[in-house]
């Protein structure tokens, strides 16, 4: 089934991306999803951190941003949306940095490298249209550009499912109804399919309504 990608990348304008570290990853994260950025999110993402690292759904670029990336770092940035890359490239400041303007429920275009060491994708997944199984399409498209022993890893809010409390129940309707977030159905034993789909080893855990995953070994 083919979906309408564009509403889960067109709110994040300028204004919205000023706000967006205070209120996503501030206050939301903190008293809706209770995932804490600092005490869990960013922790793990500079874990799995590697040399070349592919981030998708840039966001303002807060994690790569705060990553200690070492000068050998070669970072690419990939999102549908230009406001979103522009925002990112000037935070991570460096100068190599690989901008790809691109849908990622399509096929990455060839320049993005073949051998990343780690591809994140944080946040994204929950702002996609469809069903879990389509969104495994993404894994698919992701895999691809993956090296051997790298590792794919992020993070995302899951749906109903999750027992939200009233705070996270009001923002799940609102975004949802708007499109922004498309994950009211989203459930761990589905993102544990659709990666299993795609990768031998899968690892997921929940932290508050937050399913943080890492996944190795593509298969083909
Ligand atoms: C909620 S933000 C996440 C930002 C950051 N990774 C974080 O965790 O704070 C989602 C990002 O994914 C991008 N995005 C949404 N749909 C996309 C798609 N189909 N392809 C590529 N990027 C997409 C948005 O433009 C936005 O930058």
């Amino acid at each position: 089934m083919n979906y309408d990608t564009d509403q889960g990348a067109a709110i994040y304008s300028p204004l919205v991306l000023k706000l967006y570290d205070w209120w996503v990853l501030g206050i939301s994260n903190r008293y809706a999803w209770q995932c804490s950025t600092r005490a869990v999110l960013l922790p793990f993402f500079r874990r799995h951190l590697g040399d070349r690292h592919l981030d998708v759904g840039v966001g303002t670029g807060f994690y790569p941003a705060r990553a200690s990336l070492p000068q050998s770092a070669r970072l690419t940035l990939l999102d549908l949306n230009p406001v979103s890359l522009h925002a990112a490239q000037r935070r991570v400041m460096r100068r190599s940095t690989q901008v790809v303007r691109h849908d990622v429920m399509n096929p990455l275009p060839g320049r993005v490298g073949k051998n990343m060491d780690s591809i994140s994708l944080f946040y994204l997944l929950h702002c996609l249209p469809g069903t879990m199984t389509d969104k495994g399409k993404v894994f698919g498209h992701l895999k691809a550009h993956l090296a051997p022993d790298g590792v794919l890893y992020g993070a995302t809010i899951l749906g109903d499912e999750a027992g939200h409390n009233a705070f996270g129940r009001k923002l799940m309707a609102i975004y949802n109804r708007k499109g922004i977030f498309g994950n009211q159905h989203d459930t761990r034993e589905g993102l544990a399919l659709a990666l299993k789909h795609h990768f031998a080893k899968v690892d997921i855990r929940v932290e508050g309504k937050v399913a943080l995953f890492e996944a190795r070994e593509p298969v083909a």
